[in-house]
């Protein structure tokens, strides 16, 4: 399978402290170091990895990824280091590990919190003498491999309670990029839904140009549980759901979210009502702000608009005019919510 190139400009943030750990990735990019990605599911870790993989001068060589939580242990061993032949009862063939799979490329060990100690001693070894030996013996085999590992377990507990090597721990972490989850950045929340509107546009052959307000804002008050990952989803959804429209509105985005949404506790609730009611606003802006609410609410009929805000046609168009709402393009909408 071809893996997509993804390189630090599929990387979308505006946060300052994404932003800082990208410039940090890049500046490592094309050194020897070790780095260690920590964060919390789908914040964003294997595109990170790629990301220095493919921008650095491996690029060219592969970039070879296992899960160490998806193997039971004896697989996962004889996954990364391989095996002779006659290694053990069924070893019909030699096999190359993952470690030479990566030669001249990168190996991405993603959940290295879960390998247990035995292969943790043994990943180590070959970190210190830069070579592997297959399972069953063979002569050791000289590698030309970077190693990034990632964690969305808190592995400095791990140390402390005895299930990972402090020796390896400090060995793994020579650069340690900890990505903040998605509810701690929520500016980047625009930027990435423009994003992957224009990634299904291309790959589902539609013409979205954007996203309506309320729908912006509405993910704008999710939680994201499952970061950027569950964003992702939500997006592909209603990209997927819009039926010849130009506009992601409220009613695409996907059910499950809604729920989620209305199962946050009454005093969550609570609080963002008076959030909300705390919010200062000129009447000029707060009329503004309703119009253009009852205007996507509407999807931009006018007279049905007029009718609702209980207004005549005319006085609506020299609202319309006043607050300059025709044509809002999306990119402005998602400007104003991401400052
Ligand atoms: N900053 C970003 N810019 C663009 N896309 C992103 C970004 N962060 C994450 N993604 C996308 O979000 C999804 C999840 O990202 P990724 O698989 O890298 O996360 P992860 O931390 O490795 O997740 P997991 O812990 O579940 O393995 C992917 O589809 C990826 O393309
Ligand atoms: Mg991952």
């Amino acid at each position: 399978m071809t893996r997509k190139k993804v390189g630090f400009a599929h990387i979308i943030c505006k946060n300052p402290r994404m932003q800082q750990i990208v410039r940090t990735a890049q500046r490592i990019a094309n050194s020897d170091m070790l780095v260690l990605i920590t964060g919390e599911d789908g914040t964003g870790k294997e595109t990170l990895a790629q990301a220095i993989h493919n921008d650095s001068d491996r690029g060219n060589g592969r970039f070879v990824s296992v899960n160490c939580a998806a193997l039971p242990d004896a697989l996962l061993e004889t996954e990364l280091f391989g095996h002779e032949k006659g290694a053990f009862t069924g070893a019909v063939y030699s096999r190359k590990g993952k470690f030479e799979q990566a030669q001249g490329g990168t190996l991405f060990l993603d959940e290295i919190g879960e390998m247990s100690l035995p292969t943790q001693a043994r990943l180590l070894r070959v970190l210190e003498e830069g070579v592997t030996e297959r399972i069953g013996g063979g002569e050791p085999i000289p590698l030309d491999v970077r190693i990034i590992t990632a964690s969305n377990e808190n592995l400095y507990n791990q140390v402390k309670e005895g299930t990972f090597r402090q020796d390896l721990y400090y060995r793994l972490k020579e650069v340690n990029l900890d990505l903040p989850p998605l509810r701690e950045r929520k500016e980047d929340i625009p930027p990435l839904v423009d994003y992957f509107i224009k990634q299904y546009n291309k790959q589902y052959h539609k013409s979205i140009e954007g996203i309506s307000d309320a729908a912006l804002q509405f993910l704008l008050r999710h939680d994201w549980p499952g970061n950027v990952r569950e964003l992702h989803h939500v997006v592909k959804c209603a990209v997927l759901m819009n039926d010849a429209q130009d506009t992601i509105w409220l009613e695409h985005i996907p059910l499950d979210i809604h729920l989620a949404e209305s199962s946050r506790s009454k005093e969550d609730k609570a609080e963002t009502k008076a959030e909300e009611l705390l919010e200062i606003l000129s009447l000029d802006e707060a009329e503004k702000r309703h119009i253009l609410r009852i205007l996507e609410f509407t999807r931009f009929n006018k007279s049905q608009a007029a009718n609702i805000l209980k207004i005549s046609r005319p006085t609506l168009d020299r609202k319309i005019e006043k607050y300059q709402l025709h044509n809002i393009k999306v990119q402005e909408k998602l400007s104003k919510s991401s400052t």
